[in-house]
């Protein structure tokens, strides 16, 4: 028997974690990349700015052309015998341009597109643009078939959902209607004529060089374009198919569990995608039924500095305690909220979690039958 993250590592394509900043979407991916490799499956993680520490573990360095796969001591040392893991590290900036390079009418167009000084700046300015090219370069690792699952990690803010609803964003500002007007030549006298107004206007604003260079930009722009427009029902349908599954990270704070909310909402009810469940991090939760300091249990003839110590420490412990059971009611609120999902549990590792250790540990926690600290599991501390 396997529990339900497990079973999500063996049934999903694509699995991408979303959550507040800093709650460990970086980490809970790469532990679940491992989870599944142990499971022998190939997996690639593509990681937003890991810590120093996590990218020095996944061997990932920033801007390679193409994902980094683990070296064989350290897939040994992960114990991952018959799986794969590769990494690779998403820069929007060299997405962008592989989708120039991929979908410009000609190399030749590509290579101006790209010398464009305007080219930069305009699709940093394109709302939802980048998320949209980082979308195409997941589609086009799923459509390789070189993985069986990708985990994909998304950037800290709620700005990481713009890449779910880019389809339509982009197509707002990609209206080829409004692009065709900055771009000189053909058509009824009409557009000729606000064209030419279009450039009077903006040769006074911005000087004929600049205005120049942005027209070369919207014409060569404009075969990516018709790409774009092109496939982004298609996108819009790739996301909501079944074996795509979105996780939501979140800490016990109350701002990360808001925004997990606002996930949830977002994810499974406007976008009608497939929510698979919540993973609560760093919980105290795990450390339900520990044993707590008693000072009554000393002999009677202790020393009156241990009885005192002791009597200290356990007023910690009840402090702790508390947040224990806090975090136990989170956990099952959670529950209720994930409904056919799950309510994951991972424990505060103390140190950090960005070594190999720490990550197979977390992995391990995944993929058990239940999570630790819930009521039926048999974990004992
Ligand atoms: N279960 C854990 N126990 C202890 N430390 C943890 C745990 N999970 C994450 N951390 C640590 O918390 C920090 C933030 O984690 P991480 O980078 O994974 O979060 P993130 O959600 O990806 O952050 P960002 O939103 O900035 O991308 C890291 O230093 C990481 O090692
Ligand atoms: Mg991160």
């Amino acid at each position: 028997m396997t529990g339900p993250v497990a079973r999500m590592l063996e049934e999903k394509r694509v699995v991408v974690c979303c959550g507040a900043g800093g709650v460990g979407k970086t980490t809970v991916s790469a532990s679940l990349a491992i989870a599944a490799a142990r499971a022998g499956r190939r997996v690639l993680v593509v990681t937003i700015d890991p810590s120093k520490r996590l990218a020095e573990t996944l061997g990932v360095e920033r801007n390679p052309p193409e994902p980094v796969p683990l070296p064989a001591e350290r897939l040994a040392a992960a114990g991952i015998v018959e799986g794969t893991l590769a990494a690779w590290m998403l820069d929007p900036k060299l997405v962008s341009d592989r989708v120039v390079e991929n979908f410009a009418r000609s190399p030749e167009d590509a290579r101006r597109l790209l010398d464009n000084r305007m080219y930069r700046n305009i699709t940093a300015m394109i709302a939802g643009l980048q998320e949209y090219t980082a979308v195409e370069a997941l589609h086009g690792f799923v459509m390789e078939d070189v993985y069986d699952l990708v985990i994909l990690d998304t950037p800290p803010s709620r700005d990481a959902l713009r890449f779910l609803d880019a389809p339509d964003r982009v197509a707002m500002f990609l209206d080829r209607r409004i692009f065709n007007l900055f771009v000189p030549g053909e058509g009824s006298a009409i557009r000729r004529m606000a064209t030419r107004l279009i450039e009077k206007v903006m040769d006074v604003a911005f000087g004929e060089q600049t205005r120049r260079d942005l027209q070369q930009f919207f014409d060569l722009f404009g075969g990516v374009l018709d790409h774009l427009n092109h496939n982004q029902h298609e996108m819009r349908a790739f996301f909501k198919q079944p074996d795509i599954g979105f996780l939501l990270v979140t800490s016990p704070a109350r701002e990360a569990l808001a925004e997990a909310g606002f996930f949830a909402r977002k994810t499974r009810d406007e976008l009608k995608m497939h929510l698979c469940g919540y993973v609560l991090n760093r919980s105290l939760a795990a450390q339900a039924g520990y044993a707590m300091p008693d000072p009554a249990a000393l002999p009677d003839d202790a020393d009156p500095a241990l009885r005192s110590g002791l009597s200290t420490l356990a007023g910690l412990a009840r402090v702790e305690q508390q947040k224990v059971a806090e975090h136990l009611a989170l956990a099952a609120d959670l529950e209720t909220r994930a409904g056919d999902g799950f309510a994951w549990v991972l424990p505060m590792l103390g140190g950090g979690a960005g070594d190999l250790a720490d990550l197979v540990h977390l992995a391990d926690v995944l993929v058990a039958e239940r999570p630790p600290g819930h009521p039926d599991s048999e974990e004992t501390p």
